[in-house]
């Protein structure tokens, strides 16, 4: 399962992406918003840190408009993925890049209906936000098998992208259904890693170790 970043924070994302294990970045209006920066130049600074696709969302919301957003985004590098809202407009600017050949991440899917939309879109991705669903009660991750199942059912390219994520175990139900992608805050993929007992038990090992007298190199 390929693991995206979600963040628009220069400083942030070349942290991460130093790990050696963030295959790409997904942005949103909030996040450019947040991060202070012009869209353009932050987008193109992240396409020059990161090989895999960065997500840049147009903010129009008629298809004219929404289209000539999407080109003007997609020519900042070749690794923008050019994310659209999962509207009727979305859809139809989503077909529209796809015949162009560019690649197009349909944002703000909750039902599993709309992610079969996108998939006959042309869509590259789709991001169901699984967070957002638990906030109102709903099942997330249950959206997430739903859709593994009806884009597996019939063949779509199109790849899953877990949004929204808020905990670790997301990830590892994510990675449990086959979900070909997630995108975490930098604070979740830290705590992929971190474990207190993994730093209890380092602790011993190097106590034990320095009774020992050795060095290895
Ligand atoms: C990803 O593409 C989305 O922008 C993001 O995961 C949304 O997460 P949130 O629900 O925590 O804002």
């Amino acid at each position: 399962m390929k693991i995206f970043l979600d963040s628009a924070d220069i400083a942030e994302i070349s942290a991460a992406y130093d790990t050696g294990f963030v295959d790409g970045v997904t942005t949103n209006p909030s996040l450019i918003a947040g991060s202070g920066r012009n869209i353009m130049d932050a987008i193109g600074e992240i396409c020059a840190i990161v090989d895999g696709p960065v997500s840049a969302e147009v903010t129009a919301t008629d298809f004219e408009t929404m289209l000539a957003e999407g080109r003007k985004l997609a020519g900042i590098a070749p690794n923008v993925a050019v994310k659209v809202p999962l509207t009727r407009a979305g859809l139809m600017t989503c077909r529209a890049l796809a015949d162009a050949g560019t690649r197009v991440n349909v944002t703000l899917c909750f039902t599993a209906g709309q992610a079969l939309l996108a998939a006959k879109a042309g869509a590259s991705f789709i991001s169901p936000f699984v967070g957002r669903l638990d906030d109102i009660g709903q099942d997330g991750m249950g959206l997430i098998e739903e859709i593994c199942t009806i884009y597996a059912n019939y063949g779509f390219a199109t790849e899953v992208l877990v949004a929204s994520a808020r905990s670790t175990q997301h990830v590892v139900d994510a990675a449990m259904m086959g979900a070909d992608v997630i995108t975490l805050p930098p604070k979740i993929l830290t705590a992929l890693y971190n474990h207190p007992l993994t730093d209890s038990g380092l602790d011993a090992f190097l106590k034990d170790w320095q009774k020992t007298g050795q060095s290895i190199i």
